[in-house]
């Protein structure tokens, strides 16, 4: 994919800590704009694999934009963070900022990259945040520079928050509605605008708190959309209306907005609840109870025992009968099954003694690695996965189920009920197909 604007940008010697979804886009990114990027990990075996070309993870694009950038001599990878700062002028932060029992995000990964990056500053160097961290972090990375570098080599941080959504990410980094850059320095400002020089994109300059907050705000925002939709689509099922109506009249309002208006199971994955959580802890220690936020996690929360509830009700007892699982990522286009719904509504049926066998696309490692052996069972494709099944829940909204052959699918199950999680078919053609069907609201 190339980048939409052709001002040619000076070639920039760029740094990104931490090959995990945003590190390892945006360094194949940076690379397909013309820099030349390392790419560090701390995980000896992340950056062997990876220069062996073996991606750690599934991400639409990612791989082929990875070996044409390897093959051109654009991207390397490495597991020294000394070197590959000693060689660099711009250094993107992507480390994990995982949440802590508290909801406070994790920075132990973050500060201690700062303090290799001051042990290693030989040069003038621009510090760039790129994960998700609270408001001031920026002013904790430039104290701890101060306090181990050595001599008095200048340096300048800046926040830069990423927008990539997984499965997406390689379009949304191409084709931005914005790029934030917090900065208190004109000269990082310059060099990070040319860095981005190859993109059409709106570009905002402000101070890195206001940069930092852009970030957890947009995040709540939109999982604050999500969780007004499914508090809506609860009214729904008890007034008896339909939610996907709504929302699709709702949306059509310029104000409002088409976009994350799907109710369904709820948000997952790994950046809304912890940012979620992160923002309304950051918000109280500063002084102000966010209460909201936590709303938007109780309506979230919810919404998986609401759905289970739902079978639950149709199905009377779950001991022993056989329960279908498709879909397990967060959302479709990932492997990705960090704090998907999926996981607690498997567990709520595996608990109250069903038989579960499960089938994604992409997940299946993922979801061996974390409920194991013998708990789930786990099926080659969406047919085995129905076989004898007296339930069939779709909870995660690949494309690949939208073409399924459902007569099929009615003619190998043992009862033909659809439990439809994210709302992806239509009531009436299900129902003329013979199934009986559950969805969200209405
Ligand atoms: C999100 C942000 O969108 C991205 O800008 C940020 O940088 C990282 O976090 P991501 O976590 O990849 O991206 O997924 P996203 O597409 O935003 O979806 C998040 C969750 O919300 C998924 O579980 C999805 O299924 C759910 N969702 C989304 C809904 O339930 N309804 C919707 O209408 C939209």
């Amino acid at each position: 994919m190339a980048a939409t604007k052709k001002t040619r940008s000076k070639k920039h010697k760029i740094c990104v800590v931490g090959a995990g979804h945003v590190g390892l886009v945006a360094a194949a990114c940076f690379a397909e704009l013309g820099h030349k990027v390392i790419c560090e990990d701390a995980s000896k075996q992340r950056i062997t694999d990876l220069k062996k070309l073996k991606m750690p993870f599934f991400e639409p694009e990612l791989e082929a934009l990875v070996k044409k950038n390897v093959k051109k001599g654009h991207l390397t990878f490495s597991y020294s963070l000394d070197n590959a700062v000693k060689k660099s002028d711009v250094i993107f932060l992507a480390v994990g900022t995982p949440p802590l029992a508290d909801g406070s995000a994790d920075l132990t990964s973050v500060e201690n990259v700062a303090r290799t990056i001051a042990f290693n500053l030989n040069s003038y160097k621009i510090i760039v945040e790129k994960s998700t961290v609270p408001v001031q972090t920026g002013q904790k990375i430039k104290e701890t520079i101060n306090r181990y570098r050595h001599g008095s080599v200048e340096f300048d941080i800046a926040s830069n928050p990423e927008f990539l959504r997984e499965g997406k990410a390689v379009y949304d980094f191409f084709y931005p509605d914005r790029i934030v850059i917090g900065t208190e320095s004109k000269r990082a400002a310059i060099i990070l605008k040319d860095i981005y020089a190859g993109l059409k994109a709106p570009i905002i300059v402000t101070n890195i708190n206001t940069a930092e907050l852009i970030k957890h705000a947009s995040n709540s925002f939109l999982a604050a959309k999500i969780s007004f939709i499914n508090a809506v689509s609860r009214v729904c099922d008890l007034a008896g209306a339909d939610v996907d109506m709504v929302a699709s009249a709702m949306g059509m309002d310029k104000r409002i907005g088409k976009s994350f208006l799907n109710a369904g199971i709820g948000y997952g994955g790994f950046c809304f609840p912890k940012d979620l959580e992160a923002f309304h802890y950051i918000a109280s220690k500063l002084g102000y109870d966010f209460g909201l936020l936590k709303e938007v996690k109780r309506i979230n929360d919810e919404q998986q025992l609401y759905f289970v509830e739902k079978v639950k009700e149709r199905l009377w007892v779950l001991k022993d009968k056989h329960i279908a699982i498709l879909g397990l990522a967060f959302k479709a286009d990932t492997d990705d099954m960090r704090f998907a719904p999926s996981e607690g509504i498997v567990r709520y049926f595996l608990e109250q003694g069903a038989i579960v066998t499960a089938y994604d696309p992409q997940a299946m490692n993922e979801a061996k690695q974390l409920f194991g052996k013998g708990t789930l069972r786990y099926a080659k494709n969406a047919y085995e996965a129905v076989k004898d099944a007296e339930c069939a829940c779709f909870l995660t909204e690949w494309d690949e189920f939208r073409g399924l052959d459902f007569k099929k699918i009615k003619k190998r199950m043992r009862f033909p009920l659809v439990a439809d999680g994210r709302n992806m078919f239509n009531r009436d053609q299900m129902q003329r197909l013979g199934f009986e069907y559950l969805r969200i609201g209405g």
